[in-house]
């Protein structure tokens, strides 16, 4: 197959989604396939060995067979990129329109996740408006909560942006830091435990790896933690019963579906004993040979290229099926 690989974008995940781009592109070529390589600068702009881009919707990428959207954050993981490919009318890898775009709202994905009686956190939305014209009656509502809370803007990712709460005096600057993310934050109670995380792929029918074990030197996961070399290990299988380990891997598969997810996701859990909470569902999750996705499926038998290379070939199947409905 002839895979344009996006990597970069406009969030600030850009040197991460550099590096996953990297690996994906070598895992690719290793798998047989050949690559392009597209790019897309902080300020938007898409380029192709080193020359501008440009595209006519209808006329595919490149001539490419599948675009594998290697992207974090806002403006790639949410839904924005998906829908150009879908006007391009080329198969991508990952989450359609609509679930990238849910899965990147973390105050919409807890609304669909209750509907569906999905065990999470206790939480609150918190509009900026609301905040400067009636502050006093947002602390009051957030009461509930307790302390410590978790405060962070909906739509970011890789903890950018995020606060961890544990004096009420702290609340109010937290909030007033998450708004100069997004319009809305959200206020979480804090969950005790485990952070357990699960890959899960596939089109239909997806599967999901042996959930993992997050450890961390830190207070909590946060930026730090998650990009300085040995600020977090992995342990897989979790170190957590089995009934529990099947519990995640459930909960992954049933989420997975829930938001209507294709291709690939790494659903985050909290574990405390036998209570199993979803945290969130990344549609693009960090994707070097040494990230937590890859490392899940290298431990559950599907080596990294051919990861890869069963990614690109579900966006092929899921681009088929979608040809066939009529609209
Ligand atoms: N409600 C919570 N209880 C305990 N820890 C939390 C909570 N929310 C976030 N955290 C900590 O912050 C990290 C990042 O939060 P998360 O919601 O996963 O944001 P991101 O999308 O940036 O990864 C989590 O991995 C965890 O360490
Ligand atoms: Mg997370």
């Amino acid at each position: 197959m002839r895979v344009a690989v996006l990597a970069g974008g406009r969030s600030s995940e850009h040197e991460i989604s550099l590096a996953s781009g990297e690996a994906v592109r070598d895992g690719l070529r290793r798998a047989g396939h050949e690559v392009l390589d597209v790019r897309i600068a902080r300020d938007g702009r898409w380029s192709h060995e080193g020359r501008p881009l440009s595209v006519v919707p209808g006329e595919g990428l490149l001539d490419a067979d599948v675009a594998f959207p290697v992207l974090h954050g806002p403006y790639g993981e949410d839904g924005t990129v998906q829908g150009l490919l879908e006007c391009l009318g080329v198969p991508y890898v990952g989450a359609g329109v609509l679930a990238s775009a849910v899965c990147m709202d973390k105050l919409v994905f807890k609304q669909v996740m209750a509907q569906a009686g999905i065990p999470q956190v206790e939480h609150a939305g918190v509009e900026d408006v609301r905040w400067r014209n009636e502050r006093a009656a947002v602390l009051g509502e957030l009461e509930r909560l307790g302390l410590p809370v978790f405060v962070k803007p909906v739509a970011l990712g890789s903890s950018v942006g995020i606060v961890k709460v544990s004096a009420p005096d702290e609340l109010g600057p937290a909030l007033d830091q998450a708004f100069a993310h997004d319009p809305r934050a959200i206020v979480e109670a804090m969950a005790n435990g485990l952070e357990v995380e699960c890959a899960v792929m596939g089109d239909r029918e997806p599967l999901a790896s042996q959930p993992g074990e997050i450890t961390v030197h830190a207070e909590w996961y946060d930026y730090e933690a998650k990009y300085t070399p040995g600020g977090m290990e992995l342990v897989v299988p979790a170190r957590v019963p089995d009934a529990v380990r099947e519990r995640v891997r459930e909960l992954a598969v049933q989420t997975f579906r829930l938001v209507g997810v294709s291709g690939l996701a790494r659903v985050d859990f909290f574990v405390d004993g036998d209570e199993v909470l979803v945290n969130e569902l990344n549609t693009m999750p960090g994707f070097t040979q040494t990230s937590v996705f890859g490392k899940l499926f290298e431990a559950s038998g599907v080596p990294y290229d051919e990861l890869l290379d069963r990614l690109a070939r579900y966006a092929l199947e899921r681009s088929e099926r979608e040809r066939a409905y009529r609209h």
